[in-house]
C-alpha cells in the first residue's frame, strides 16, 4: 500500500470525538496530506469511533465491512484506521473481526497518526492503544483552526466507575491539562476568531490541575480573555457541582444560562447500584441552587432507562424527577449492557421490550418538555452567535444563550457576530427569528 495523500475523518460520539478529529485533521494536514471531499474519495479513512453503547460499536464494524467492499469493487483501497474508544477498548478483536484494518489507535496516541500511516503504508499494521494523556496533548501543542463556538479540551478521563460506563476503561483516569497551556490555547482560538469557548471533558467539573488551579479559577480567567464573549462546559457530574461553581454561574455574565447536569435515573436505589454517589434529593438541591443564582438558567439531562433491577415505581421516580427539573433538553438511553463493566454482569438484566417501552414513556415527558421552553422563547429578544450559513441564500444559524439553533436572515451580519434577534417561531429543536437591528451587543445573555 503506498503512503496516503489525502484523508477523511468520519466522527462518532460525544463532542470529545468532535475535537479530537479536528486534531487529528490538523495532524494529517501538517504531516501533507489533504483533506478529501468525501469520505468515498479518500485513500485514508480514519473512524474515529464511540464504545459508549452497543449500537455505537456495531455500527464501526458495518462502516469497515462497506468500505472493505467498495475497495473491492472500484480496485482502489483505501487505508482504514480505527480511532477512538471502540480502539481503546476493542483493539484485538478489531484485529480480529476485521483484518482488512491498517491502523488502531487509542484516544490517548492519536498524535502518532501520521507515523502510524507509515507503518501501515510500508505493509505493517499498527496498533498503539497506551494511555499517556498529557504526553498527547504535549505533541498536539496549542495551534488550532479557530470557528465562532470552539471546543477546548481540559480535561479527560473518569475516576467514576458508574457500574454501566465504559469510559474509565477507554479513556482512562481522570487527567487534567495544566490552566497556563490551556489560556494560551484559549488566547490563540480568540486571535483567530472564537467568540464562544467550550470547555470540554468526560467529568470537566472535576477539573484541577497540577497547581490547584480548580474549575471556578479557569472559568474566569477564560472569561477574561479579550475577545472572548461566552463560555459553556460539558459533561458535568452532579457530585462536583461545588458551591464555588455554583456560584460562578450568577457572578461570570459569559457563562451561559444553559447546563447540561446528567441525573441518569430518579430512583435513589438504583443511582446506588449505578455508583452515582448522588441522589435524587441532592441533585434537585443543586438545581434550585443554580436557578436562586441565575434564574433563567436551561438545564439538560442524560438517562438511562432499564438499568439492571429497575421496577415499574422506580422508572415512575425517573418521570417524576423529570417533571420536577423542567428540562429545556436531554438525551434518553436504553441500557446497553457493555463488556467488562460490572452492570453487564447483573443478572437482572430487564427484557428488551419493557426497555422500549419505558424510553417511549420517557421520551415522550422530556420533548413535551423540550417543545414548551422552545415556544417559551417566542417574543423574546435574544442575542445569537451567528455559526454558518442556513439552508436558503442569506440565511444563517446561530445559537441562543440557551443552546437554542436560531435561523434568520443575515442582513449584513456575517458568521462570528453577535447580533440580537426577535424570536417569531418555535419548533421541537429550533427556534426563527429577525434581526432586530438597533439592539446588537455583546452575547452575553438575553437583550429584552
Ligand atoms: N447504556 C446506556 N446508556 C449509557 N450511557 C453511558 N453508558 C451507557 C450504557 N451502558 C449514557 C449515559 C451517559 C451518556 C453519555 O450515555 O446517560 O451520561
Ligand atoms: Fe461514565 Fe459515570 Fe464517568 Fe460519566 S461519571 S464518564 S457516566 S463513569
Amino acid at each position: 500500500m503506498t503512503q496516503p495523500k489525502t484523508y477523511f475523518v468520519r466522527s462518532y460520539g460525544c463532542q470529545m470525538n468532535v475535537y479530537d478529529a479536528e486534531r487529528m485533521e490538523e495532524l494529517l494536514g501538517a504531516d501533507g496530506m489533504t483533506r478529501a471531499e468525501s469520505q468515498d474519495d479518500a485513500d485514508l479513512v480514519v473512524l474515529n469511533t464511540c464504545h459508549i453503547r452497543e449500537k455505537a460499536a456495531e455500527k464501526v464494524y458495518s462502516e469497515i465491512g462497506r468500505i472493505r467492499k467498495k475497495g473491492e469493487k472500484s480496485g482502489r483501497k483505501a487505508m482504514v484506521a480505527v480511532a477512538g474508544c471502540v480502539a481503546q477498548a476493542e483493539g484485538e478483536e478489531i484485529a480480529r473481526r476485521a483484518p482488512s484494518v491498517d491502523v488502531i489507535v487509542g484516544p490517548q496516541a492519536y498524535h502518532r497518526l501520521p507515523a502510524m500511516t507509515r507503518t501501515a503504508a510500508a505493509g505493517t499494521r499498527a496498533v498503539d492503544t497506551d494511555l499517556p494523556t498529557l504526553a498527547k496533548f504535549k505533541a498536539l501543542g496549542t495551534a488550532r483552526r479557530a470557528r465562532p463556538s470552539s471546543f477546548l479540551t481540559i480535561q479527560e478521563g473518569c475516576d467514576k466507575f458508574c457500574t454501566y460506563c465504559v469510559v474509565p476503561y477507554t479513556r482512562g483516569a481522570e487527567v487534567s491539562r495544566p490552566a497556563d497551556i490551556l489560556l494560551e490555547e484559549a488566547r490563540k482560538l480568540a486571535d483567530g476568531g472564537a467568540r464562544e469557548i467550550v470547555l470540554l471533558g468526560q467529568n470537566v467539573n472535576a477539573y484541577r490541575d497540577e497547581h490547584g488551579v480548580g474549575f471556578g479559577d479557569l472559568i474566569g480567567r477564560v472569561a477574561a480573555i479579550h475577545g472572548i464573549e461566552r463560555i459553556r462546559y460539558t459533561t458535568s457530574h452532579p457530585a462536583d457541582m461545588t458551591d464555588e461553581l455554583i456560584a460562578a454561574h450568577g457572578e461570570i455574565q459569559a457563562l451561559m444560562p444553559y447546563l447540561h447536569l446528567p441525573v441518569q435515573s430518579g430512583s435513589d436505589r438504583v443511582l446506588k447500584a449505578m455508583n452515582r454517589s448522588h441522589t435524587a434529593e441532592s441533585y434537585s438541591d443543586t438545581i434550585a441552587a443554580l436557578r436562586r443564582v441565575r434564574p433563567d438558567i436551561a438545564i439538560s439531562g442524560d438517562f438511562i432507562v432499564g438499568f439492571p433491577g429497575e421496577t415499574e415505581a422506580e422508572f415512575e421516580e425517573t418521570l417524576k424527577i423529570v417533571d420536577a427539573t423542567r428540562y429545556a433538553q436531554a438525551y434518553s438511553f436504553k441500557y446497553s449492557p457493555r463488556p467488562g463493566t460490572p452492570a453487564a454482569t447483573m443478572d437482572t438484566q430487564i427484557a428488551e421490550l419493557v426497555k422500549a417501552e419505558r424510553l417511549e414513556r420517557l421520551q415522550s415527558a422530556l420533548n413535551a418538555q423540550q417543545i414548551r421552553f422552545n415556544q417559551n422563547s417566542v417574543g423574546l429578544c435574544v442575542n445569537v452567535l451567528i455559526e454558518r450559513p442556513g439552508k436558503r441564500e442569506g440565511q444563517v444559524v446561530g445559537k441562543s444563550p440557551w443552546l437554542q439553533s436560531v435561523h434568520f436572515d443575515a442582513e449584513g451580519a456575517a458568521i462570528g457576530d453577535i447580533v440580537a434577534v426577535e424570536i417569531e417561531s418555535a419548533g421541537p429543536n429550533s427556534l426563527a427569528g429577525r434581526r432586530r437591528m438597533s439592539d446588537d451587543r455583546t452575547g452575553r445573555g438575553q437583550v429584552a
